[in-house]
């Protein structure tokens, strides 16, 4: 019998807990005896929940970790300390069948359609393949119909089942994509930049998909994305990260329209404004200097070699991702957690108008 592919509602405990996080990839030295000379700390103590049935938008610039948290909540990365909670079980101590079964419900959607797709294989060969590692999903003779009945989900036409990847467009890629994450009915599945790569006419139509999708099936998304204004439509909650740590995480309301950390006050003082009253209202911050090498990050606070507010403290101590005690016991949308010895609201105004259309 092939499963149901529904699934209860979404409530609001925690499906996964990470807790700690790390990941330092060695740097080595020499060919055949290779010497160890140091770590790029991608990513390097970061803590978060996910609740069932929510987003959680991960944004940061190029290099600060994002994609390595991916694999890590995967455990397709071996973490290097820290824990990721599944249910309450470690997912990365987990490995042989005790991993697999944890897969299945845990998937993943990539970035790039175009290179994700096997070439060679129909479409339907690659939408069913999940079913060769968990026939238990779909038995051999219900495959088709299983694959048919996802592409239907996903807005493509079943009679395509046959066709290759090249013979569809880069929206119809990523729809491909998404029923190959669908397949195994999972509960989590974690996007990397799912829609970075499709034209901006595009990507609404599958970000729209998705939250349909989600609603449908009761799925709890980790969305990664460079672009803030897709993360704000699509997240519940949106956690903010500066090189391979958490600058501030909280509602979508929390960070947008009442950031507390610098790092988010900059990024979004760059996010275009439509209104024109907000966009002359609002200080645009430039942030100077480049982003600093992950093998060698600033002490204290990693933001602090850019921060226009870094005092002395700033070297000495590492701020804490917590609701800063200027804000505790207050009700105030500013308080949520943030990794700054000064969080501070700041009128970055025009930031309540970053939203997707
Ligand atoms: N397998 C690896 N070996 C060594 N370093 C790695 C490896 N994978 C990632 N890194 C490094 O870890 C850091 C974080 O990389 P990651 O891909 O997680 O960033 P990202 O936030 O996803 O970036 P982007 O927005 O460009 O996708 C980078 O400095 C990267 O060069
Ligand atoms: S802790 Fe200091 S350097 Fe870091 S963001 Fe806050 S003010 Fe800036
Ligand atoms: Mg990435």
């Amino acid at each position: 019998m092939t499963e149901p592919l529904t699934r209860e509602p979404a409530s609001r405990k925690p499906i996964l807990q990470v807790r700690n996080l790390v990941k330092h990839f060695p740097l080595t030295r020499g060919i055949l005896f290779k010497k160890e000379i140091g770590a790029v700390k991608a990513v390097d103590g970061i803590s978060f929940d996910l609740y069932a049935g929510e987003t959680l938008g991960i944004v940061g610039e190029s290099g600060c970790g994002k994609s390595t948290v991916a694999k890590l909540l995967m455990n397709l990365e071996q973490a290097t300390s820290g824990e990721v909670f599944y249910k309450g079980e470690d997912i990365t101590r987990l490995s042989g069948r005790a991993l697999k079964a944890v897969r299945r419900n845990i998937q993943m959607v990539f970035q790039d359609p175009y290179t994700s797709l096997n070439p060679r294989m129909t479409v339907g060969d690659i939408i069913g393949e999940p079913f060769d590692i968990h026939p238990e999903v779909a038995p051999k003779g219900d495959r088709r119909a299983r694959v048919r009945e996802l592409l239907d989900v996903v807005g493509l036409n079943p009679e395509y089942i046959n066709r290759y990847p090249h013979q569809f467009s880069g929206g119809q890629r990523q729809r491909i994509g998404i029923a190959r994450g669908l397949a195994l009915n999972p509960e989590i599945i974690i996007c990397d930049e799912p829609v970075s790569a499709l034209d901006v006419s595009v990507q609404a139509q599958v970000v729209n998909l998705m939250e349909k999708l989600q609603d449908e099936f009761g799925l709890s998304y980790v969305f990664i994305a460079h672009d803030l204004s897709i993360v704000r439509h699509i997240s519940d909650r949106v956690g903010v990260m500066y090189l391979g740590r958490m600058a501030e995480i909280g509602t979508d309301t929390e960070i947008y329209e009442h950031p507390t950390h610098p790092y988010t006050q900059a990024l979004l003082s760059a996010v275009p404004v439509p209104d024109p009253q907000a966009r002359e209202r609002r200080e645009r911050i430039i942030l100077t200097g480049d982003v600093p090498s992950p093998a060698n990050p600033p002490s204290g606070c990693r933001f602090r070699t850019r921060c226009w507010k870094a005092e002395e403290r700033c070297a000495q101590e590492t701020p804490l991702l917590a609701v800063p005690s200027v804000f505790a016991g207050s009700d105030s949308p500013a308080a949520h957690e943030s990794a700054c010895h000064f969080a501070a609201e700041k009128d970055v105004v025009g930031s309540a108008s970053v939203d997707a259309a």
